[in-house]
């Protein structure tokens, strides 16, 4: 069950229907911790847009990800499925001409295989070799060509964080250059709060082509209605003290609502959950997270970011942390720590919410790392 999404699905029903309509709408770019939802929010876009006959693309971002050849990838998927449609089927194929020689100068063959496709390229767009503007000419090929299908495009980019902001710049200018058109090409975002910062022409483009939407723990309403209403549904219930343990518990926060919640469920003899049956199940909760969900994240961490880690969660409270404390907690200066800092940033371990913060990416990290880590 998805709560508390009603605002920003039906936000996102009406961008798709306005833009089919040739009108302008923001992109969207949805920022939070892990676990809060931004993944499933993510597909629930993706079905919207499907449901509305629209062709939908995602890439999920890893450390790796180089921006001209993943859009390049979205493009030619976009353009065959078009070129499949008879009354559009040339201008389809003009698009995957301007691709093929955007491919040629942006996408070398030996960056882990090359994009095979199969015409013949066409000169003069997309071939400048200036990466913002000829990514710009491509999502005017893809939009125009969708257009003239009636239809749009939609586009869901996962881990944002994980692109350098050069990487980032290049995808917000290469926007920012068709948005003018009123083409119906979406872009739809999410990361950690660690989403690089942007400078200079990205930024004021990014401010004007993005709504920033953060996602974090589930209000107290929602957050009943994602563990009760699966629950009533198989003709069971929560007492109300138990109920009252998990809210508490799982702080609002969707992956820990699910966790605790499948657990009790697991304990439970039903048909009413019981706050003794919450309180025995809890323990197998913390160990699947504990195992699971946390481990993951520090699983390859070194010594010396462990050591980082460590300082912070033995700081008072669940942060943001003050950067000089930290660095004082372990004897030493921030100017030393910073190496290892940045590394856990990159990670998306930790972030800075403000110069001479941090904090963890995830929520009650910090408990975990007290109980495994310490
Ligand atoms: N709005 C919600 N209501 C109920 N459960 C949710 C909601 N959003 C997320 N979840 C649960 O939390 C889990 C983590 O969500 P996910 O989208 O992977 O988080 P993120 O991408 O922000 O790390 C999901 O698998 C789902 O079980
Ligand atoms: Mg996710």
């Amino acid at each position: 069950m998805l709560a508390g999404r009603d605002a920003q699905l039906e936000d996102m029903s009406v961008a798709v229907q306005r833009m089919t309509l040739g009108r302008f709408e923001r992109s969207i770019l949805l920022t939070g911790l892990r676990g809060v939802g931004k993944t499933v929010l993510l597909n629930e876009f993706g079905m919207i847009a499907e449901r509305e006959g629209w062709i939908h693309e995602h890439l999920e971002a890893t450390d790796d990800t180089k921006i001209a050849k993943a859009m390049a990838t979205m493009a030619r998927r976009c353009l065959l499925e078009l070129s499949l449609r008879e009354r559009i089927k040339d201008r389809a194929v003009a698009g995957l001409r301007v691709l093929k020689a955007f491919v040629k100068i942006h996408v070398p063959a030996g960056d882990g295989g090359a994009l095979t496709i199969d015409v013949e390229p066409f000169a003069g767009l997309a071939d400048s070799g200036d990466l913002e503007r000829d990514i710009g000419d491509i999502f005017r090929e893809v939009g125009e060509t969708a257009r003239e299908a009636q239809t749009g495009v939609l586009f869901t980019i996962d881990e944002l964080q994980y692109l350098s902001s050069d990487e980032l710049s290049v995808l917000i200018v290469g926007l920012h250059r068709v948005s003018q058109l009123g083409l119906p090409l979406l872009v739809a975002g999410a990361g950690l709060p660690s989403l690089p910062g942007l400078a200079g022409e990205a930024r004021s483009y990014a401010e004007r082509l993005f709504s920033f939407i953060e996602i974090g723990s589930l209000k107290k309403d929602d957050a009943i209605a994602a563990v009760v209403e699966p629950v009533q549904a198989e003709g069971a219930d929560w007492e109300p003290l138990a109920l009252e343990k998990i809210l508490r518990d799982s702080e609002g926060y969707p992956y820990f609502l699910q966790e605790f919640g499948k657990q009790a469920w697991n304990v439970a003899e039903g048909p009413v959950i019981t706050a003794a049956e919450f309180d025995r199940s809890t323990v197998l909760a913390l160990d699947e997270l504990d195992t699971g969900f946390f481990r993951a994240r520090v699983d390859k961490t070194s010594d010396a970011e462990r050591n980082y880690l460590r300082a912070m969660a033995q700081l008072d409270g669940p942060g943001p942390y003050a950067s000089g404390e930290v660095a004082a907690s372990m004897g030493k200066t921030t100017g030393q720590v910073g190496p290892v800092r940045d590394s856990l940033i990159k990670r998306g371990l930790i972030f800075a919410p403000r110069h001479g913060q941090v904090a963890f990416t995830v929520p009650m990290f910090e408990q975990f790392i007290l109980r495994r880590l310490t």
